[in-house]
C-alpha cells in the first residue's frame, strides 16, 4: 500500500480531489451519523428534577421523568441508544450494593419510563457493576484487606444484570472488569430466557484519571479510596487489552468497549484490526470536561472539536460511541 504505485508529481497531486467541498465529500472515507452515537445519561431520585453536574458543564442529572423526556428527544434526533447511570441516595448505598438488585431501583423505573415512553424506537444500555451502589465507591464486594474480589462480585454482577434485563434493558454493560463475568452473565440471561438482550463488554476499561466527573455525576467520588488498578487494565498495556477482548468474545459478548476513548485509540484500532466484532468507545467524562474547558478558555469551536474527535472515533474502527455530547453532535449532524 505504500506509495510506489503513485505517480510521481506533478502527475500525482493529491490536493487535486481536495480543491472543493463537492470532491471533498465524494471522497470522504469515514461518515459519522446520529446513528452512531449512544448518550449517557445520569438518574436521580424526585420528579421534575434537573441537578447540573458543576464538573461536567452542560449535564444534569434527571429525575426519571426527565429521563423519559431525553428518550423522546434521543428519538427525535435518530440517537439509537441510551447509557444509564443512576445518583444513588447515600441512604440506599451499603458495603454489599444491595440496591443493585432491587427491581425497583432508579435505574429499573428509568429503563420502564423509556420503554413507557418511547416503545422499542431506541435502545436502552444498563450499567452492570457495583459502584453507584456501594458505600465505599469500589465495583465489587471488598474484603477485610480492602481487596475487591471476583467470584463473589460476579455473583451479585450476574443477579444485578437479570434484575436490569428483567426491567426492559436490550443492552447490559458489565464495566467493572471482574474476570469471568461475561459468560457468567451469558449463561444467567440464557438461562432466564433473555435470550436476545445484548451484552456490550467493557473489555478493555483503563485505571483512568479521566473517570473524575463521572464519579461525582453518581456520587462516588467523595466515597471512594484508593483506586481501582487492582481490576481496572493498566494504561501502558495494549497486548493485554486484545487478551480481555479474546475472552469476552469467548464467553459471548456481542460487543466490546474500549474506554477511555481518545487517549486509547490505538487499542481500538488493534481491536478492530484482531476481531471480526463491533467495537465501541466511551469518550469518558474527563474528556468532555476538557473539551468544554478548551472551549471555555477559548482553545477552540465546540462545534469542530467534538466533530473532529467523533469522526477520530470513526476513523479508528468504532460502530459506535458513547458520548455526551451526542445531543449537540446529533443535531449538527442533521442540521
Ligand atoms: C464504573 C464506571 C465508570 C465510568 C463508567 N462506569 C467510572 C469508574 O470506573 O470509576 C466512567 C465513565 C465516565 O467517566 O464518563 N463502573
Amino acid at each position: 500500500m505504500t506509495g510506489s504505485y503513485l505517480a510521481p508529481y506533478p502527475l500525482g497531486r493529491l490536493r487535486r480531489t481536495r480543491s472543493t467541498a463537492w470532491s471533498r465529500a465524494l471522497h470522504r472515507e469515514t461518515v459519522l451519523t446520529p446513528g452512531n452515537l449512544i448518550w449517557p445519561l445520569f438518574v436521580c431520585e424526585g420528579s421534575g428534577e434537573e441537578q447540573p453536574i458543576a464538573s461536567l458543564p452542560g449535564v444534569s442529572r434527571w429525575s426519571v421523568d426527565g429521563i423519559a423526556a431525553r428518550a423522546r428527544e434521543a428519538v427525535s434526533l435518530g440517537i439509537p441508544c441510551l447509557a444509564l447511570f443512576p445518583h444513588t441516595p447515600a441512604d440506599l448505598r451499603s458495603a454489599d450494593a444491595r440496591e443493585a438488585l432491587n427491581p425497583d431501583n432508579l435505574i429499573c423505573r428509568a429503563v420502564k419510563a423509556i420503554r413507557d415512553a418511547c416503545g422499542s424506537d431506541i435502545g436502552v444500555l444498563t450499567d452492570v457493576a457495583l459502584d453507584p451502589y456501594t458505600s465505599h465507591g469500589q465495583d465489587g464486594l471488598v474484603d477485610a484487606q480492602g481487596y475487591v474480589v471476583n467470584d463473589g462480585t460476579v455473583e451479585l454482577l450476574v443477579e444485578q444484570a437479570l434484575v436490569q434485563a428483567g426491567a426492559g434493558a436490550d443492552i447490559v454493560a458489565p464495566s467493572d472488569m471482574m474476570d469471568g463475568r461475561i459468560g457468567a452473565i451469558r449463561r444467567a440471561l440464557e438461562g432466564a430466557g433473555h435470550v436476545n438482550v445484548q451484552i456490550m463488554s467493557y473489555a478493555a476499561k483503563y485505571a483512568s484519571a479521566f473517570y473524575g466527573p463521572f464519579r461525582d455525576a453518581v456520587g462516588s467520588r467523595g466515597l471512594l479510596k484508593g483506586d481501582k488498578k487492582s481490576y481496572q487494565m493498566d494504561p501502558a498495556n495494549g497486548e493485554e487489552a486484545l487478551r480481555e477482548v479474546a475472552l469476552d468474545i469467548a464467553e459471548g459478548a456481542d460487543s466490546v468497549m474500549v474506554k477511555p476513548g481518545l487517549p486509547y485509540l490505538d487499542i481500538v484500532r488493534r481491536v478492530k484490526d484482531r476481531f471480526d466484532v463491533p467495537v465501541f468507545a466511551y469518550q469518558v467524562s474527563g474528556e468532555y470536561a476538557m473539551i468544554e474547558a478548551g472551549v471555555a478558555a477559548g482553545a477552540g469551536e465546540r462545534e469542530a472539536l467534538v466533530l473532529e474527535t467523533l469522526t477520530a472515533f470513526r476513523r479508528a474502527g468504532c460502530s459506535g460511541v458513547l458520548t455526551y455530547h451526542a445531543p449537540f453532535a446529533a443535531r449538527l449532524l442533521s442540521a
